[in-house]
């Protein structure tokens, strides 16, 4: 079968590759531990189960307007005007299938052939991707450890050509943690607002934050800003709603247009149901959101204490969603592995740990590992891992 040049240019992603090898040994009776997931380990709050039962039993089981709801647009544009301070109309919002697909037709209405996007490492996998398939170019810069994993505006200017049409940014971020601050967020939309450059807000994980830090929007410092700049956000974070697949991006009316055209010829609209639960996600008690919140945070003091005891293991502490993400080079070099991803299948290989190598990443020194899971499942794995480097070093 001869398949299309855009697809076979695909990388697979290394965060599914890695939990399809740990589920390949866990079905041949393995006991292994997976820290490779991208989601919170709590169920969804029971008022929003109860809000989609309700929407289901009152026949809310039909085709949606293509850009979501009226009621739950209402519902971003409250939340956007509460937490943020950040004002909205119904034509600038649209609800689209999780995030993920909110930045897929995005890049897909934005970008012609040729057009730079800056993606500052280490990034999420799909970004690269995503920008590819728009027929983008991703120009990479490298956030760097000593900066928090964070892009300087001068990095920002010396990678800006006549092309360069958005910077991607992801705060707090998956895989780092970092959070950029309004000074920095300042700076890097100073140089976007001199070279007229679009900015991609990736905020999914705008309510995990730690230790006092609060998230802030670059669309928040400024009028002109606030224009340059598309939002993207969703429930599935912040509300452990990672399967209801509702996400949405706001911004500039025309983008936001084009964006709802595109939905209507690919996903019609997201699920009716889902877009009912994700209304009382936002209308509702903010809750179990503080407590999810409160649970991260205590498992990641407590899981950095013994991560970076480990030999051969540095970490900069990340600040916010639920990821940590290590410089392993040492380590590496300590058990006489040549890379990362060679060094990653060992892990799983001899103590069945599945970590996600930091190449997947553009960051082929780290390695991801995920708190979204039981803190006594945490302590076995790093236990484990302890037990990895003291049998292989050289
Ligand atoms: C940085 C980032 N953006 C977007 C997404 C996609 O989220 P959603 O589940 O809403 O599609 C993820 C999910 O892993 C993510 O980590």
């Amino acid at each position: 079968m001869k398949l299309a040049k855009r697809v076979k240019a695909l990388t697979p992603s290394s965060t599914l590759a890695i939990t399809a090898k740990a589920n390949a040994l866990k079905a041949e009776g393995h006991d292994v531990i997976g820290l490779g997931a991208g989601e919170p380990d709590f169920n969804t709050p029971g008022h929003i189960l109860e809000s989609a039962q309700n929407a289901m039993n009152e026949g809310y089981t039909r085709y949606t307007p293509a850009g979501g709801l009226q009621k739950l647009k209402e519902s971003i544009i409250q939340k956007l005007q509460q937490n943020q301070e950040l004002s909205y109309v119904p034509g600038e919002v649209i609800v689209t299938t999780g995030a993920k697909h909110a930045l897929y037709t995005l890049f897909q209405v934005l970008l012609d052939e040729g057009d730079e996007v800056v993606v500052p490492t280490p990034y999420w996998v799909s970004y690269p991707e995503q920008v590819k398939l728009a027929g983008g170019t991703p120009v990479h810069v490298e956030g760097k450890e000593e900066n928090g994993f964070k892009l300087t505006p001068e990095q920002l200017q010396d990678v800006i050509s006549d092309k360069t049409k958005i910077l991607i940014l992801n705060s707090p971020s998956n895989p780092t943690g970092a959070i950029y601050s309004s000074e920095e967020l300042k700076a890097i939309g100073d140089v976007c607002l001199k070279h007229d450059i679009m900015i991609v807000s990736d905020e999914i994980y705008e309510k995990l934050t730690y230790f006092g830090e609060r998230h802030v929007s670059i669309a928040q410092l400024s009028t002109e800003l606030k224009e340059k700049t598309i939002i993207i956000n969703g429930v599935s974070k912040s509300h452990a709603m990672t399967g209801w697949r509702i996400g949405y991006a706001v911004g500039n009316r025309d983008v936001i247009q084009a964006m709802t055209n595109l939905a209507s010829h690919s996903t019609s609209n997201p699920t009716s149901i889902a877009q009912h639960a994700a209304i009382a996600a936002y209308d509702g008690t903010q809750e179990p959101v503080e407590e999810m919140k409160k649970a991260f945070e205590d498992r990641l003091n407590k899981v950095y204490e013994q991560l970076v005891k480990i030999p051969g293991f540095k970490c900069v502490k990340p600040k916010g969603a639920f990821y940590l993400f290590p410089n392993v080079t040492e380590a590496i070099e300590l058990t006489g592995f040549n890379t990362v991803d060679e060094w990653v299948e060992a892990v799983l290989e001899y103590e069945k740990v599945a970590l996600v190598p930091g190449s997947g990443f553009g960051a082929p020194d780290n390695v991801r590992l995920s708190y979204a899971t039981s803190l006594p499942v945490l302590e076995e794995a790093l236990e484990r891992i302890k037990n990895f480097m003291e049998i292989h070093q050289k």
